[in-house]
This record gives structure tokens, sequence and C-alpha cells, in this order.
């Protein structure tokens, strides 16, 4: 596991309890690094990336950066997955797409990144795509779950706190459990799968619409701003429609994702228990 002191990354390694797993942290594995990736990659079935560089409007004036951790790096896990003769499975992200189609977007679907960000994690599936081997590219979105540095991790924590928040009710999102999506990654990973998947939670909402359904699970009055995207005034553009569809699970017969709000619920009892 790469990666594995992330949000996904260390819902993946508790998804995986009870299995050998070499959790590697950045600090233990640099992806950029080909010499760090093989010697932690030494000798392992399955390789799981989870690394990468996420600071969406940082990379703007951080490409380089951004550069060698999502598409050097993802180009460093399919070679040593290859010399090790594991399965890989690399990491991406919904932000491939321009968001411009009304429809939800499925595996096929032809990638038009708008950022620095974007282009990186685009090149990072070129490069792994490239290099062959035995590997599923999974596109993710919307993560939120204990312990992330990201906003929507963060969320919770906030509203409880009664913080004034401004958020974005037009971009159309599917809010996902990191671990509703460490559990499917890791069906896929025990599977013969190849090819692009799609993991997300089931349905659609923006991010003003799940920060309504999380205010009422935790009986806590509106106190955020819905806004339109352009007043967000981010420093990365951001596709308008991030909607997956899951073709790839459907086609081979994995089960449904849980909706948002399923998962949503999960997530709230999972944090109220800790
Ligand atoms: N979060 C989302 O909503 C979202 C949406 C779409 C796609 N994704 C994708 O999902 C994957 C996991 O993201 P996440 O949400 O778990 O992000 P995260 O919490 O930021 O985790 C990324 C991890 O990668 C590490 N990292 C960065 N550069 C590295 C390098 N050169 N070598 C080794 N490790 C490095 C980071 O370490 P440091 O913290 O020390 O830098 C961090 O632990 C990524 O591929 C991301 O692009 C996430």
């Amino acid at each position: 596991m790469l990666g594995a002191g992330g949000l996904l990354g260390r819902h993946i390694v508790e998804e995986l309890a009870g299995h050998p797993v070499r959790a590697l942290v950045r600090r233990a594995c640099d992806i950029s690094d080909l010499a760090q990736v093989r010697e932690g990659t030494r000798d392992v079935d399955v390789v799981i990336n989870c690394a990468a560089y996420t600071n969406v409007d940082g990379a703007e004036a951080e490409p380089d950066a951004a550069y060698r951790a999502n598409a050097l790096g993802a180009e460093n896990a399919a070679r040593a997955a290859l010399e090790s003769n594991a399965r890989l499975l690399h990491i991406s992200t919904d932000f491939v797409f321009d968001g411009a189609q009304a429809d939800p977007y499925d595996e096929f679907s032809a990638p038009n990144p708008l950022s620095v960000y974007a282009r990186s994690k685009w090149a990072g599936e070129e490069l792994v795509a490239r290099r062959g081997g035995s590997s599923i590219l999974i596109r993710v979105q919307g993560l939120y779950g204990a312990g992330g540095g990201n906003f929507s991790s963060k969320l919770r924590d906030l509203l409880l706190a009664g913080k004034s928040l401004k958020l974005d009710c037009e971009r159309r999102v599917q809010p996902t459990w990191a671990r509703a999506a460490a559990r499917q990654i890791v069906r896929l990973a025990s599977s013969d799968a190849i090819g692009t998947y799609h993991v997300s939670c089931a349905g659609e909402t923006t991010w003003a619409g799940f920060a309504r359904v999380l205010a009422e699970r935790l009986g806590l009055p509106q106190s955020w701003a819905e806004i339109p995207t352009r007043e967000l005034q981010a420093t990365a553009a951001r596709p308008p429609n991030c909607v997956f569809q899951h073709r790839m699970l459907a086609l081979h017969g994995f089960g449904p994702m849980p909706t948002w709000q399923v998962a949503l619920d999960e997530y709230l009892a999972e944090a109220a228990a800790r």
C-alpha cells in the first residue's frame, strides 16, 4: 500500500485487517523515487497506490510537485508492480472530466481535465495504462472520513462548532465515505478485474445538499451560506458535474455502491462510537 497515511489509504489498510499488508507512508516510500517504490513493493502480490499530490488549488502554483507525485509516481508504481509480477490498483479522480455533459460519466467517457491537478492525474492514468500489466485504474470522488485533512472530512466538526461557512450549491457531486470506497476497492483487489472502474457512493447532491442532510442528522440548524461555484473563487477550475455512472461495477456483477445518504449514516454511527 503506497500512500498509507492518507484518508483513503488508512481506510483501505483498516479494511484489510487480518491480511499481511505493507502499509507505506510517505516518509517510508516516496512515490516519485523509483528505487524506493521498487524496494517498498518487492515480492508483493498486489500494489495499491493511494499516494498523490491532492492539493487541487496548490497544484496551480506547484505543477512540478503535482506531476512528480501524480504522473511520475503513478508510472513508478506501475513499473515496480510489473517487475514484481503484482497487480496494481491505481487511484485516480473524477476531475479527469470537464463536467460539461449533463449525464453521469462512465468509465468510457472522454477525459478533458481542467486544472493542473486534474491533468497530472490524467497523465498518471495514461502512464499506468501504457506500462500495461494487470492494472486497475479506480476513479474515486468526494471522499470524506475520520481523520481526513480535506474540507468534507472536517465538515461534521465545523458544523458542530457552529462555524460560519460558505458551501457550493451548484456542483453535482457524490459525497463518498472513504470506508465505502475502501470496501469496494478491496473487493476489486481480490477479483481478476482489469481496466477502469468508477467507485463512489450512489445518488448525487451538492456540497450544500450534503451539509443539509448532515446537519439534519446532527440536529443542527443551517449555519452556512449556499453560494454558486464562481463565488467560492477557487484557484483551480472544478468540473460542474462529477457524477459517475458505475458501468464497470455493474457489467462485472459487483453489487451496487451504497447511496451517499446510507454511507453518511454509517459514518456518523462510526464517528459517534469512537
Ligand atoms: N479526497 C478526495 O475527495 C479525492 C477525490 C478524487 C480522487 N482522489 C484520489 O484518491 C487518492 C487518495 O487521496 P486521499 O483523499 O486519501 O488524499 P490524502 O489524504 O491527501 O492522501 C494522499 C497521501 O499521499 C501522500 N503523498 C503525497 N505525495 C507523496 C509522495 N511523493 N510519495 C508518497 N506519498 C505521497 C500524502 O502524504 P503527505 O500528507 O505527507 O503529503 C498523503 O498521505 C489520490 O489518488 C487522490 O487523487 C481523492
